[in-house]
């Protein structure tokens, strides 16, 4: 049912910075690109694809997730992909996007590394000059390679960087996170920095408080993706809300991997009271269930987010990017007035 909060949340201007791009590729997606490239999947429908999105943990995603992935062929399969996430986040108010792309996932397959980021980055260039739309690229390592792959990916991907360095800023980790901690990366994170690369990794979604902690202290991350097993540790919490290190929650994720059993459990509300730098965040919203707008609402509803707090996480989400001081301002702006103008009409 909708109300007076959700269209709140409809028209709240707000920035996506957990999201994994190859976790955009709808059901229909999959099956146009599978026949464009004479690909053969292991479904018969679109129907059969969704029923078979029945995860019980991090790992049972993974595996379909990575299957999926194989039909994303060519260039304009990246793009594809790419301005149809975007025009969903456009539908959703998502005025920013750092994304997420596993360049490992394609490599593997023979996919050239320069296919993947001509495809991503001409959706991304295009909606910037299109629409009031920003977006840079966040490259993953896939944390159940070797160190070793890792750099080789790195390496693989420099000799593009002064093409698109106006969107490609950052490294990530992602992947299976229990087994694989972060200092299995240190090294090449430590390359990444001085580069000049901004950093972040998941840490603490299905891992230990520990991993947190390690991808802090170890591969110096500026965000953490997920991070909400950091509750359990009192003095990590403490340290999280001093520094303001911001985290990137994914609460419709959480639930269909079941890191929590019921949304109401959500710790989002209660470390968002407790101060934390909470932002809300789609991840693979083909495979989760919804995009930001349905992960907003599904928490506001769950968790009894107030306008205030729903204000907040948009905050957050602006002040946790990656974009410019003078670029974070002007949101940051245009969120004030959309709060104070709808405080007089809700
Ligand atoms: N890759 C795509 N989605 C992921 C997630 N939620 N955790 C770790 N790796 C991922
Ligand atoms: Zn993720």
């Amino acid at each position: 049912m909708t109300s007076p909060l959700h269209e709140f949340i409809r028209g709240l201007p707000k920035a996506e910075l957990h999201l994994h791009i190859e976790g955009s590729l709808e059901p229909e997606l999959m099956f146009a690109l599978a026949q464009r490239n004479g690909i053969q999947l292991p479904y018969t429908s679109v129907e059969q694809v969704r029923a078979a999105y029945d995860f019980s943990d991090l790992q049972s995603f993974l595996d379909l997730y990575y299957a999926g992935a194989a039909v994303l062929q060519t260039e304009q399969d990246f793009y594809d992909l790419t301005m149809a996430y975007i025009q969903r986040a456009l539908a959703d108010n998502v005025r920013h996007v750092e994304l997420f792309f596993d360049p490992q996932t394609h490599t593997v397959r023979g996919v050239a590394m320069a296919t993947v980021f001509a495809g991503i980055a001409r959706a991304l260039r295009q909606a910037r000059q299109e629409h009031d739309f920003s977006g840079s690229m966040i490259l993953c390592f896939l944390r159940h390679l070797s160190e070793e792959d890792a750099f080789a990916c790195l390496a693989a991907a420099l000799p593009l960087h002064e093409e698109y360095q106006d969107l490609w800023n950052g490294i990530g980790l992602d992947s299976a996170e229990v087994g694989n901690p972060p200092e299995k990366f240190t090294r090449v994170f430590a390359q990444a920095s001085q580069l000049g690369f901004r950093l972040v990794a998941h840490a603490g979604e299905e891992g230990p408080p520990t991993y947190i902690h390690s991808a802090l202290e170890e591969l110096k991350i500026e965000r953490i993706d997920h991070g909400v097993r950091a509750e359990e540790d009192p003095v990590l919490m403490a340290a999280l809300i001093h520094s303001q290190m911001p985290l990137t929650v994914c609460p419709l994720s959480n639930l269909k991997l079941r890191v929590v059993q019921d949304l109401r459990q959500h710790n989002l509300a209660r470390m968002l009271r407790a101060g934390v730098c909470v932002t809300i965040n789609s991840d693979d919203p083909a495979y989760f269930g919804g995009y930001m707008n349905t992960n907003f609402i599904a928490s506001a509803d769950a968790l009894d987010l107030n306008h205030a707090e729903l204000v907040q996480l948009a905050k957050n989400s602006f002040c946790a990017s990656f974009a410019s001081a003078e670029q974070k301002q002007s949101w940051l702006d245009e969120l004030a007035q959309y709060a104070t103008r709808s405080e007089s009409v809700v």
